[in-house]
């Protein structure tokens, strides 16, 4: 571990949850604190949904970046990337394109400090410390600059992200920045948590920032908002499930015994679910 490493690790917060840590929690994974899984744990009792929506996500995650993969896409970046988990996106692409390059962007240093454990060897794919509001200094990086080729169509994914911006980030422009940048041809990958009733929507809003964690849920109205002028990739911009729903696709790793409970909220209530798909650029 490096200077630099140790210095990052110092910044991770453990007074409060941080969303890669509690999302990794519903994806299986083992990389969380006390913190996240109280802050969930008090977050499902409301919001049952929540498992299911980060589980329905990451499977989206895996059917996207194979369909961009099969049309042709070589380049990736990943925005608000998560913690390193199975079949994260270089993993995925290199299935159907051994070629493919891979950049992964996070806010959260426990997120640089496992990704770069996990790509130590791989020349092709590499984790930045970023935030995804300041779009300049993501395109200016330079690991960015090494592996990206911005006058090729590049995939840029903003996948389980985009409620973590609130519209005083104006996400609009965040996106605008870096799909304008890129080539013809190229991809924005999108999805963010909605609620077709507004007022549950606030209501979950407010628990998730009081918590400690930006959010703003939105409608699905307030997220095609966001997309004008470019053609979303058929069936548009749905409720993930079904975007391509692939019956074999890899299982994600099972869930945690304590979230068990919640596996199946979103079939009783559907007016909370992860909204999103696959937009392309003329
Ligand atoms: C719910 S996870 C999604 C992980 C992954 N994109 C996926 O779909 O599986 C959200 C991630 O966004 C990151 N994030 C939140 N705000 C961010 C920001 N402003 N810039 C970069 N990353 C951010 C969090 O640290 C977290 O890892």
């Amino acid at each position: 571990m490096t200077a630099d490493d140790r210095t990052e690790m110092m910044s991770i917060p453990f007074d409060v949850p941080t969303s890669a840590r509690a999302y990794g929690w519903m994806l299986g994974g083992k990389d969380n604190y006390a913190v996240d899984r109280d802050f969930l744990l008090r977050t499902l009792p409301d919001f049952p949904e929540c498992v299911d929506i980060a589980r329905q996500n990451r499977e989206f995650l895996y059917r996207a970046v194979r369909h961009l993969s099969r049309a042709g896409i070589r380049q990736f970046i990943d925005m608000g990337c998560g913690l390193p988990t199975d079949d994260n996106v270089h993993q995925v692409a290199r299935r159907f394109a051994p070629d493919a390059r891979v950049v992964y962007v996070d806010i959260d240093p426990i997120v640089l400090a496992h990704g770069r454990a996990l790509l130590a060897d791989d020349a092709t794919t590499t984790v930045i410390n970023g935030d995804m509001r300041d779009q300049d200094a993501i395109v200016g990086h330079p690991d960015v600059r090494r592996l990206i080729d911005f006058d090729e169509p590049v995939a840029i994914l903003f996948l389980s992200v985009v409620h973590h911006l609130t519209d005083a980030d104006d996400p609009r422009r965040v996106l605008r920045t870096i799909i304008d940048r890129a080539a013809p041809g190229s991809y924005l990958g999108l999805s963010q948590v909605v609620a077709d009733d507004p007022e549950r929507g606030a209501a979950m809003s407010a628990h998730i920032s009081g918590g400690g964690v930006p959010w703003q849920t939105r409608t699905p109205a307030e997220v095609d908002t966001l997309l004008e002028g470019l053609a979303p990739v058929e069936p548009g911009l749905v409720n993930l499930v079904d975007w391509r729903p692939d019956a074999d696709q890899p299982p994600l790793a099972p869930v945690h015994d304590d979230l068990a409970p919640y596996l199946g909220a979103t079939e009783q209530s559907k007016g909370i679910y992860e909204y999103g798909g696959l937009l392309r650029k003329a």
